[in-house]
């Protein structure tokens, strides 16, 4: 199967994992711990009802919407994952492409292996930077100035990782504590030659931050690093909020007291995440943190969640719960490593016509209309 055939993202999943050599795929996959949070992103959509609308002309749709108060062909971001450039050959100026060709904001990671520049040059749309705040703080404030030149038009904190979540998958093919790679994992590499010829011709490197990482501070360092500071706490919000003129989102906000704080700190959206069950196991996902936090701030910041969205109806149920829209991790990565930027194009119509269907079916014939009686009283 290819990309093109794919029907849905778990199609886009099977093709990743095939072509794809298995460390590449655990990184990109896999969660914490026993991952419960990474299962109950997915099983919190499931236990949400719909109580559809009946008899409504839902002849004429629309799905377009407001992200952070500018449009946005779909309530959806292409969210932030770091090496992308071990899924596809510069797999980050990929993802952005695909982005600015569905009108959909994107989010780069501060652990792309993409110049900032360069995406900004060569996929103009709706950029955000997604930031790690370093120990060292003007690697980060480096960074912010230079997505400020490029006209970048959000900065998106992320506050779920004061230290690396432990991604056991990880720990057993050799990708932590430093690339060194079981046998199986470089017999496993040699069995995908066309990965190899392809995309382990370039080596992985941060582009954007590498020349001021302290030594050590590298690619082989970073997912079980001591890169990002632990002590990363409100006060910096306050500055980051100074040094940042446009569109401030945190990301990693779990709590209606969180969300209340960050909000009265100027802050203009929050992506409710739990890092896609990367990082706190057992902690609550963003579909099911979202009444709280909407009874909380509903109105006075935009509001997004993350976590487990591979279906259309799953980004309508977040809406029907007060979400503006919702971000993704995986689902566009799959596609990418299945097909590169068209592999992403296609994730997104897979989702965009599912997300169609689910409107008309609920009765709905615009984003608007996804109202919270829509979703049915927990039982
Ligand atoms: C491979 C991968 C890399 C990620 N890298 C980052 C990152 O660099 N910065 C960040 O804020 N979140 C990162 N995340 C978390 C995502 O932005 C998002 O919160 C999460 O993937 C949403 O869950 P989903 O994958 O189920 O859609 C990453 C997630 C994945 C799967």
């Amino acid at each position: 199967m290819n990309y093109r055939q794919a029907i849905n993202i778990e199609d886009l999943r099977r093709i990743a994992r095939d072509r794809l050599p298995r460390f590449v795929f655990t990184y990109v996959d896999g969660g914490a711990e026993d991952e419960i949070t990474l299962n109950w992103n997915r099983e919190a959509f499931g236990r949400l009802h719909f109580r559809p609308r009946t008899l409504v002309d839902v002849s004429k749709r629309d799905l377009s919407t407001q992200l952070l108060g500018k449009p946005a062909a779909l309530p959806i971001v292409v969210g932030p994952t770091g090496l992308n450039g071990l899924s596809w050959r510069d797999g980050d100026m990929e993802l952005a492409r695909a982005a600015s060709a569905a009108r959909v904001p994107f989010a780069m990671s501060t652990v792309s292996m993409s110049f900032v520049e360069d995406i900004a040059r060569e996929a103009p749309g709706r950029l955000w930077l997604q930031a790690y705040v370093f120990s060292e703080r003007h690697i980060t404030d480096a960074l912010i100035r230079r997505a400020l030149d490029a006209e970048f038009e959000g900065l998106m904190l992320t506050s779920d990782f004061p230290v690396a979540g432990k991604r056991e998958g990880d720990w057993r093919t050799g990708l932590l504590p430093r690339q060194q790679f079981t046998l199986a994992t470089k017999l496993d590499m040699l069995m995908h030659p066309r990965w190899l010829a392809t995309v382990a011709t370039r080596r992985p490197r941060f582009v954007n931050v590498e020349r001021e990482l302290p030594p050590g501070g590298d690619v082989n360092n970073f997912v079980g690093h001591g890169m990002f500071d632990p002590s990363f706490r409100w006060d910096d919000l306050k500055r980051f909020r100074q040094l940042w003129p446009h569109k401030l989102v945190l990301k990693g906000v779990l709590r209606a007291d969180d969300a209340e704080r960050a909000v009265a700190m100027g802050v203009d959206g929050l992506v409710l995440s739990n890092h896609g069950g990367r990082q706190l196991d057992s902690a609550i996902s963003g579909i099911d943190a979202l009444p709280e936090v909407v009874r909380a701030v509903g109105g006075r910041a935009s509001i997004l969640i993350d976590g487990g969205v591979r279906r259309g109806s799953d980004i309508a149920k977040a809406i029907a719960r007060g979400a503006e829209g919702v971000l993704l991790g995986r689902a566009p990565v799959y596609g990418l490593a299945a097909g590169g930027a068209a592999g992403v194009t296609r994730a997104i119509e897979i989702l965009a016509d599912e997300f169609d269907r689910t409107l008309a079916l609920t009765g709905c014939r615009n984003v608007g209309e996804l109202t919270a009686d829509l979703i049915a009283a927990p039982a």
